[in-house]
């Protein structure tokens, strides 16, 4: 939530960070701002909107400084005003700061500074700390030992700063006593430096200098950055210098850019092929019987003592953890629990002592996930992640997991993050699986059935022109139902998830067989029902679950892999898909929901990529 991305270089600050800024949108849309290192103090221009207006006015006369910071906002404290918009001036116009976060006791520590005498142009909590790092800092300047030392003093008011606030903070910060330096501290929130060549920036994602650098180093909680042209720092909180790793990102430039698509959303869906073939890739054992993971950090011996696992997640990645219980339970026989992070973070529930944790989330930054981490660790918990960016702090600090490789997922709907999630998830039931009953046999069966999840996927999208006739059809409802049973429960759950956030229509999910028992009465010509039949042991069971929506004049858009014997008259419109293994139906049936849900929202002109309220990462409480 909020991107920020600052830069120190040789060229004009302000394109390279509009530009960043661009990339970062997605992670809150309602406000941006900019600040330039200009002659004496700060060249700052914020408004709300979208970074395209922001950048429409700073290119009409744009600054040529070279350091700079920016901000694009989703609010937290403060409505979406220009005020509240970032970057924040101090009360003396000394500091300029960005901030991604939430400062909770920023209300206490207002009050002791209006006491003294500063004056507040905005309703952040952001504000707050701008200024008490101002009033800390011309303290220090006082003292004869920081004499000609702005940088000590600053560095030393900002720890005395950030020793006071409660919460979570990424911050980005300039002084006007300081053109060559800019500084940094996180905790909570993400922040990482790019490390360039003559420039250097720092940013809440990679993205933000995609295609400039490739070399990153992310920060800690508790850490602080100096960053100059040449050069940067890395110190704690209390002041012990660290060695920083320089990482390299291994995507470039493309991969965070639209080509030929309309939205990113549009691009995720269509690059499902390729993203089940990262996760998959180098993850199956020589003779094609079982699935490997490289970095779980724990030994075969000791994942065979495991006698429950738990998932945890938010969102669309709780989704995932859904579909792993179902695969693992069937494949593995291993107890699966499925919990919120939000809630099991502050539920304190018991768990047997051989439970094994994991983590699912795309972004590896959701806070409640995060939080949920650490708890389960601090309870001396085995936790293990499954996430999509490399270096996130849930991947940093959990103890091994599972990077799903699916490249980066800009749009806020998840979509090929989720299918991967999926598909990782069927491959660990089958992992788990062969360590315990499953035979060679069926782990070749399965591990066949697995790779040929790309080709099912290429050939579901192949049927986008009829989704996108049948979505213009429907684009006019304000209800919908999602049915399926069983794994294709929380499929239901995700499609119905889809469609509310990106096109603002009402939608339930539910298990078919759960109507009866309250949901019915919604039936109506006006709700239409999304109900997805796949041949098996219920899907006679679930035929009659369609038949009692038709009884009731409900439209029904079935999917189902039945080809012909799925009854002709029974649905109003039918999406036909491919027979495969029970493994592939997660990600096989989510693929005509995703599409269905993209085209709705395309033809009620909402704004796909960044719907609104939502941001991509949700890295507040
Ligand atoms: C997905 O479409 C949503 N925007 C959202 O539910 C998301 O899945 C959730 O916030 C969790 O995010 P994470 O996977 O990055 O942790």
């Amino acid at each position: 939530m909020c991107g920020i991305v600052g830069y120190i270089g040789k060229q004009a600050a302000a394109s390279v960070l509009l530009d960043g800024l661009r990339r970062l949108e997605y992670r809150g849309y309602d406000s941006a701002g900019i600040s330039i290192r200009n002659g004496e103090g700060f060249q700052t221009l914020k408004r709300t909107g979208r970074v395209q207006d922001l950048y429409q006015e700073a290119m009409r006369a744009p600054d040529a400084g070279t350091i700079g910071i920016s901000h694009t906002r989703w609010a937290t404290h403060g409505g979406v005003t220009n005020q509240n918009a970032h970057p924040h001036l101090s009360h003396d116009g000394r500091l300029s700061l960005v901030h991604n976060g939430v400062i909770e006791n920023y209300g206490l520590i207002k009050r002791e500074l209006i006491g003294k005498g500063v004056e507040f142009e905005s309703e952040t909590d952001s504000e707050t700390l701008v200024n008490l790092i101002a009033l800390l800092y011309a303290a220090e300047l006082q003292d004869p030992v920081n004499e000609g030392k702005p940088r000590e003093a600053l560095m030393k008011a900002l720890r005395a700063a950030l020793a006071q606030v409660e919460g979570t903070y990424g911050i980005a910060l300039l002084c006007a006593d300081m053109p060559d330096l800019l500084f940094g501290a996180r905790k909570g929130s993400p922040l990482v430096i790019g490390v360039g060549n003559g420039e250097n920036f720092l940013a809440s994602d990679v993205t933000a200098f995609a295609g400039r650098t490739q070399n990153v180093v992310y920060l800690d909680d508790g850490q602080l950055a100096v960053l100059s042209q040449e050069d940067f720092s890395v110190t704690t909180l209390d002041e012990v210098a660290i060695s920083p790793v320089v990482d390299t990102i291994s995507w470039d430039i493309e991969d965070a850019e639209l080509g030929s698509y309309t939205h990113f959303m549009q691009k995720e869906i269509f690059e499902q092929p390729m993203a089940l073939e990262n996760a998959m890739r180098g993850r199956f054992s020589q003779d094609g019987s079982t699935a490997q993971f490289g970095g779980l950090n724990i030994e075969p011996r000791e994942l065979r003592q495991v006698d429950r696992i738990l998932f945890l997640g938010c969102g669309t990645a709780w989704h995932a953890c859904l579909v792993a219980e179902y695969l693992i339970e069937k494949f593995a026989r291993i107890p699966v629990e499925v919990e919120y992070s939000s809630e099991f973070r502050y539920r304190n529930a018991p768990l047997e002592k051989n439970t094994l944790v994991f983590t699912l989330s795309q972004s590896g930054e959701t806070i409640d996930t995060l939080e949920a981490q650490r708890e389960a660790q601090r309870k001396g918990y085995r936790v293990l992640g499954i996430t999509n960016v490399v270096g996130s702090t849930i991947a940093r600090e959990n103890d091994g997991g599972i990077y799903q490789h699916s490249g980066p997922e800009i749009g806020v709907a998840s979509t090929k993050a989720f299918t991967a999630q999926c598909h990782i998830a069927a491959m660990l039931g089958l992992y788990f699986g062969r360590m315990r009953d499953m035979s060679y046999s069926d782990g070749c069966t399965m591990v066949s059935a697995l790779r040929k999840a790309p080709g099912l996927i290429a050939q579901a999208l192949s049927q986008a022109e009829k989704i996108e006739a049948i979505a213009k059809k429907y684009a006019r409802f304000e209800d919908f139902l999602f049915l399926g049973r069983q794994l294709m429960f929380p499929i239901a759950l995700e499609g119905a998830l889809k469609l509310k956030e990106i096109s603002y229509i009402h939608a339930e999910g539910y298990p078919a067989a759960e109507m009866k028992h309250g949901p019915i009465a919604l039936i109506s010509p006006e709700c239409p029902t999304v109900a997805i039949a796949l041949k098996g042991e219920i899907y006679k069971k679930s035929l009659a679950n369609i038949q009692e929506i038709k009884a009731r004049r409900g439209p029904v858009i079935a999917i189902t892999d039945a080809g012909k014997e799925f009854p002709q008259d029974l649905a109003d419109e039918v999406i036909h898909l491919p027979e495969t293994h029970e493994v592939n139906h997660a990600v096989l049936v989510s693929v005509p929901m995703q599409l269905l849900s993209y085209y709705i929202a395309v033809e009620r002109a909402c704004d796909v990529d960044k719907p609104r309220n939502l941001a991509k990462s949700v890295t507040v409480e």
